[in-house]
């Protein structure tokens, strides 16, 4: 008998750490016929010191013990209230709702193993503690998704193909899932793939440059280019565009992810000082970082997707699809290939992980794998994530 439709409440707060997506999802159904309908979905920003905490603890600055456990429990009060006030948005009783299932914050990747006190160890760490999430809503959550998938040799990441898969895959049309957030990733789909020909990887920085030198360029008066309106004001700069364009983490072949650790701060500071030498103005070089995010991603599609696969649409979701400029540069750059927003697929751009994260929770509810071990890299499926019970009522 098929087993009873669930509403799931997916929570998904990214690299840009801007604040937590949060979308309210009916599905039922198994692999490989799950439905899935997006019932409503809402964004809520973080407070402005919660978000400078949380960058702060991703760039690797120190902070004690005391703060890390501190932040954990914050973050589970903040995503508890969060989902909260995206039941009252949406006029739903929390008691309605079957389940959470929580991304939660990264302060901390490592996809491939180094060597930690004799052994080789890789780890992740998400904050945002889910017994209080549970607890504070009254409904079970499902969180810490990637741990299990690491413990079998994966990356831990990335998690999202399993959705991507549910959503895009096409009899006839090769499709690429792209989602622009602080990072860029894509999920490739052959036509009429199989789970295990479906492959991912970051294809390198999303909004992270881009939000990053806004911020320092405006004094932290406007936190993203809103609508590309100051990189419309400037012009592409050849040379920083070819300096740019020589990072070495665009040439290595997949599997590869990255994160803020690798494309923060210290990434930023560079770029302007090759700026300053060629004396340009903010909006010349949000421009030039703008189209080379765009190039960066379609160089990605060009030296490893389309070579092997023949793929006629890119479907693009993350807050970078409402970035004009950037989804402008995009179709310039791929002629070959049909680019949309995920919308136009009755997929809300800012709604798609949050979804993906649903999805895996009632994956994890009715004990089912979900990792891709084509896309991490795990030896085998894995069950993601931890149960935290909603108390007996
Ligand atoms: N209207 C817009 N114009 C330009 N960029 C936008 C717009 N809306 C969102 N963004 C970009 O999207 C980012 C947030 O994307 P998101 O998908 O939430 O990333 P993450 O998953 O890393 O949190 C913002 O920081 C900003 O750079
Ligand atoms: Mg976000």
């Amino acid at each position: 008998m098929p087993s009873p439709a669930k509403l799931v409440l997916g929570m998904m707060s990214g690299t840009s750490a801007d604040g937590i997506d949060a979308a309210l999802v009916r599905i039922s159904g198994a692999p490989p016929r799950l439905k899935i309908r997006l019932v409503n979905h809402t964004q809520q920003p973080f407070p402005p010191e919660v978000r400078k905490e949380i960058l702060r603890v991703a760039e690797q600055h120190p902070l004690t013990p005391a703060e890390l456990s501190q932040l954990h429990t914050r973050l589970g009060q903040i995503y508890a209230q969060a989902a909260l006030a995206a039941c009252k948005k949406f006029q739903i009783s929390p008691k309605k709702i079957n389940f959470i299932g929580n991304h939660g914050q990264t302060v901390f990747h490592q996809g491939r193993s180094s060597n930690f006190l004799g052994k080789p160890v890789a780890s992740t760490l998400q904050l945002g503690d889910g017994s209080t999430i549970a607890n504070l809503t009254g409904i079970t959550t499902v969180s810490d998704f990637r741990p299990a998938d690491m413990a079998l040799g994966g990356e831990g990441a990335p998690l999202v193909p399993f959705a991507d898969y549910a959503l895009y895959r096409h009899p006839k049309l090769g499709r690429v899932s792209l989602n622009i957030g602080g990072i860029a990733n894509l999920t490739v789909i052959p036509a009429n793939a199989k789970p295990s020909e479906v492959s991912a990887f970051d294809t390198g920085p999303g909004n992270m440059l881009i939000d990053a030198l806004v911020q320092e360029l405006t004094d932290g008066r406007e936190r993203y280019d809103k609508d590309s309106r100051l990189a419309r004001q400037g012009h592409l700069h050849r040379e920083l565009l070819a300096f740019l364009l020589r990072e070495p983490y665009l040439r290595r072949r997949p599997p590869k992810s990255t994160g803020r650790e690798y494309f923060g701060a210290a990434y930023v500071k560079k770029i302007l000082a090759r700026a300053g030498r060629y004396r340009l103005r903010p909006a010349d070089i949000v421009h030039t970082v703008t189209v080379f995010t765009a190039a960066s991603i379609a160089r990605a599609l060009d030296r490893f997707v389309l070579p092997i696969a023949k793929i006629s649409q890119l479907i693009v979701s993350g807050g970078g699809a409402q970035n004009p400029l950037l989804m402008a540069q995009l179709s310039a750059l791929l002629p070959a290939i049909v680019v949309l927003p995920s919308s136009r697929l009755n997929v809300p751009t800012d709604a798609k992980e949050a979804l993906a994260f649903a999805l895996l929770a009632y994956e994890t509810f009715h004990r089912r794998p979900s990792n891709l071990p084509t896309a991490t890299g795990a030896r085998g499926p894995a069950i993601l994530g931890k149960i935290s019970y909603a108390p007996l009522r």
